[in-house]
């Protein structure tokens, strides 16, 4: 079953609303495979974000992502990396529709409040980079009958 890697930001940590957050992946049927409150090495943001390394907004986006403890979570469900980011809302919290995440709660995209993976490869290589293997429970659920 497809993984996917979600972090609630240093801004979202800030203004308590993990819970509100990990409310709605609950409550839409995903499975909270792992989770643990974190500030992130400034090597391992840098490898996070490789990909925007030439872009003019890296050193703000590092800066921002290790000015503070993030929650780190690995979720589990049918197709919940597009999902997911469904339920997150656009980059742009203006631009994100209300009933996303970042449409309810965000303001500016430098503090937009969560991150989630956008493939099936950068969850693999996100969910390796923040998490060892044992700390990535298997585990069934009741629920899980219900859900597909
Ligand atoms: S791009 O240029 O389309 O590839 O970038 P985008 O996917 O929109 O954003 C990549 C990540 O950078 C964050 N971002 C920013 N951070 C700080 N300042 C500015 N101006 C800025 N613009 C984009 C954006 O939230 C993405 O991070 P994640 O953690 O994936 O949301």
């Amino acid at each position: 079953m497809e993984k996917t890697f979600l972090m609630i930001k240093p801004d979202a940590v800030q203004r308590n609303l993990i819970g509100e957050i990990v409310k709605r992946f609950e409550q839409k049927g995903f499975k909270l495979l792992a989770a643990k409150l974190m500030t992130i090495p400034e090597a391992t943001a840098k490898n996070h974000y490789a990909e925007h390394k030439d872009k003019p907004f890296f050193g703000d986006l590092v800066s921002f992502i290790t000015s503070g403890p993030v929650f780190a979570m690995v979720w589990q469900g049918e197709n919940v990396i597009e999902t997911s980011r469904t339920m997150m809302g656009k980059t742009n919290p203006q631009a994100a529709a209300v009933g996303t995440i970042r449409g309810d709660f965000g303001m500016v995209t430098h503090r937009n409040i969560i991150h989630g993976s956008d493939s099936l490869e950068s969850a693999e290589r996100e969910i390796q980079l923040f998490f060892a293997p044992e700390e990535i429970q298997n585990y069934t659920k009741d629920i899980d009958n219900w859900l597909s």
